[in-house]
């Protein structure tokens, strides 16, 4: 962990979940950690952990759907603490829904938060990163951006899209001989080229669920938002039964061991992911186990 003392992070979605134990870890580290949110009030509690664990820290409330919140928030970050060492895009949200029934808003709303709020930050750090030479992103995707699940397409196709940025991203980035070097992290004094790190978790106890954007306003709406949610409730908790759900102290602890480390893709939850990679490549299976639930009434 000493390699953290003093380095400056920025981490959205600092106010909840995994953003805030990132930063638990990293104020115990002794970073200097700047943490982005909507709620104030949150993040400044969270704040308030970082530095009586040993870090320093400054908040900036934000939106990071907007492109110029993001800006604004590199701008603070470099104000207050100076260069920007890495950045962790974790901030994201979803939706439930029938792709039958999913809204242009829905889905736009969906990559603006999972998505391009990523490519926005990309866009605001990375070109003051390639003038130094060096530097780190990490993208907290989902084992959802590998795979589909039913009621989670807006989410499942936003977090997709996120896993394409960031491949593109770190292959652009190596095609301008920026890619890391052999050695990159063995002494982060000297660290030579930049890393993008995307993250797949899989299910994580969080308030991820409780947060989620619910826009059923009438009655009908309201009463199949509740089926849709005592489905999803019921996959989730086979999904905890077969493959494990994991805190987020455990996936945090996961990011901040890949930081400034050249590290491209990192899978928190082993099972689930072998999981996801057999459907990716035996779609056939997923389908039928899932006609299998369906006719028996279990899902
Ligand atoms: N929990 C899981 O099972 C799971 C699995 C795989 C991947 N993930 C991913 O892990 C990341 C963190 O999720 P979590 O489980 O920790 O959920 P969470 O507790 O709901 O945290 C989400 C964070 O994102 C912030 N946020 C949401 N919309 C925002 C916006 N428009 N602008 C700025 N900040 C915003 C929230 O803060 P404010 O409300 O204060 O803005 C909150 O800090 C997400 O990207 C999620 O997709 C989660």
């Amino acid at each position: 962990m000493r390699r953290l003392q003093d380095k400056h992070i920025v981490v959205t979605g600092a106010s909840s979940g995994i953003g805030a134990e990132v930063c638990r870890l990293l104020g115990k580290a002794g970073a200097r950690v700047t943490l982005a949110a909507r709620n104030a009030e949150r993040l400044a509690a969270v704040a308030g952990e970082v530095r009586s664990l040993g870090g320093q820290a400054t908040c900036f409330t934000c939106d990071v759907t907007r492109r110029d919140e993001i800006f604004a928030l590199a701008g603070h970050a470099t104000n207050i603490f100076g260069q920007i060492d890495a950045w962790i895009n974790n901030a994201g949200g979803g939706i439930y829904h029938r792709m039958l029934e999913a809204t242009e808003e829905d889905m736009l709303a969906q990559y603006r938060l999972n998505c391009l709020s990523s490519l926005w930050a990309y866009q605001a750090v990375v070109p003051s990163w390639i003038k130094r030479g060096w530097g780190q992103i990490v993208d907290v995707c989902s084992l959802a951006g590998k795979s589909g699940f039913a009621f989670g397409g807006g989410y499942c196709a936003s977090k997709h899209a996120l896993s394409a940025i960031g491949d593109t991203m770190r292959q652009e980035l190596a095609l301008m001989g920026l890619g890391p070097v052999p050695g990159w992290g063995s002494d982060p004094g000297k660290l030579k080229g930049i890393v993008v790190t995307t993250v797949y978790p899989g299910v994580t106890v969080s308030d991820f669920s409780k947060n989620r954007v619910n826009r059923a306003t009438t009655p009908e709406q309201q009463a199949e938002d509740a089926a849709i949610t005592r489905k999803m409730k019921s996959g989730s908790r086979l999904v905890r039964m077969t493959m494990g759900a994991h805190s987020t102290r455990s996936v945090a602890r996961a990011i901040v061991r890949a930081l400034f480390r050249p590290v491209f893709t990192l899978y928190t939850h082993r099972g689930a992911t072998l999981v996801v990679l057999a459907g990716n490549l035996a779609p056939g299976l997923v389908s039928r186990t899932a006609a299998k639930l369906g006719r028996s009434g279990r899902a």
